[in-house]
């Protein structure tokens, strides 16, 4: 059966699917874009994506491609036309088709591309049996990373640093020494006091929407939580670590910088964590 891709309007043999030489998101970067993650045939939290996706829109003033009611329904297509029960569906939205030009052009279309694909069910819970390592690297990135912007280069380089030290994820590190947030998720850790810290969303990071849910786990299991920030050696010497995206859920970090967390393995607030998101994250069905 063949991968399907959603491109503005139609719906196309991925091998097939493409976009304009001249869609600014290609030539600037100029565009904004979301990742949900797909378990057993449901959306897990769309609701919460799309009100991220909206803000992103907002603040880049990039109108919507269709009514968000249309959207929900081509992400669900989409996964759905793709027979993907387990995975990830990708929805990226540019400012649109014009010559190239760095102001915004008039009369143009945003543009629409919405993906999605298999991951092997189960594959994250085994890495979250083992746990990841992290490398730290300065964060050099733009101001505005509340955006959640298709501009990753910086992520992409930190997470090849990362890939080439032997580690799964790089942890950005401001001026002042403290974490920011991974290369493509969020950073938590849990003192030696057993309470759990991660970083004020208001500046330096991307709101998780994983960030968020997690949240409302945190609540729901009466953990103590401080939402403060804290520096790479805090980290190192935490009880434990670990990071949150919807490619990952929550995933036990056991290395930061090759010096191991505590033990060296996963830490069991990470694991309850884990296995309490599913309960309180909203499900959508795909079809
Ligand atoms: N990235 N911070 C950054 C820089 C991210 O790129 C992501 C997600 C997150 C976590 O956000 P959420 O919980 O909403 O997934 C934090 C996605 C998964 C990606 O780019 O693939």
């Amino acid at each position: 059966m063949p991968r399907i891709a959603y491109v503005n309007g139609r719906y196309l043999r991925h091998a097939e699917a493409a976009v304009h030489v001249e869609d600014r998101g290609y030539q600037f970067a100029d565009g904004v874009y979301e990742v949900c993650e797909v378990a057993r045939g449901y959306i897990i939290d769309m609701p919460r994506h799309l009100d991220r996706l909206a803000r992103s829109l907002k603040e880049l003033s990039i109108g919507w491609p269709v009514h968000r009611n249309v959207l929900e329904l081509i992400l669900r297509e989409v996964v759905r036309r793709n027979r993907v029960t387990d995975g990830l569906v990708y929805v990226q939205v540019t400012r649109g088709v014009a010559s190239r030009d760095f102001t915004f052009p008039e009369g143009v279309r945003p543009a629409l591309v919405v993906t999605a694909r298999k991951v092997p069910a189960g594959s994250q819970a085994k890495r979250a049996e083992t746990g990841i390592k992290v490398v730290t690297t300065p964060d050099n990135r733009w101001d505005r990373v509340d955006i959640k912007t298709v501009g990753l280069l910086p992520n992409v380089l930190a997470k090849q640093k990362a890939k080439e030290a032997g580690a799964q994820e790089a942890w950005f590190v401001d001026g002042d020494g403290m974490v920011t947030e991974g290369g493509s998720s969020n950073a938590w850790i849990v003192t030696r006091d057993g309470v759990l810290v991660t970083r004020p969303a208001e500046h330096g990071i991307l709101r998780g929407v994983t960030r968020t849910t997690l949240l409302d786990v945190v609540a729901k299991l009466g953990l103590k939580f401080e939402e403060r920030r804290f520096t790479v050696e805090e980290a190192k010497s935490a009880r434990e670590a670990f990071i949150s995206s919807a490619t990952t859920i929550v995933m036990p970090v056991i290395a930061i910088d090759g010096q191991p967390i505590a033990n060296g393995h996963p830490g069991s607030v990470a694991l309850s964590l884990r296995r309490a998101f599913f309960d309180v994250a909203e499900k959508t069905k795909a079809c």
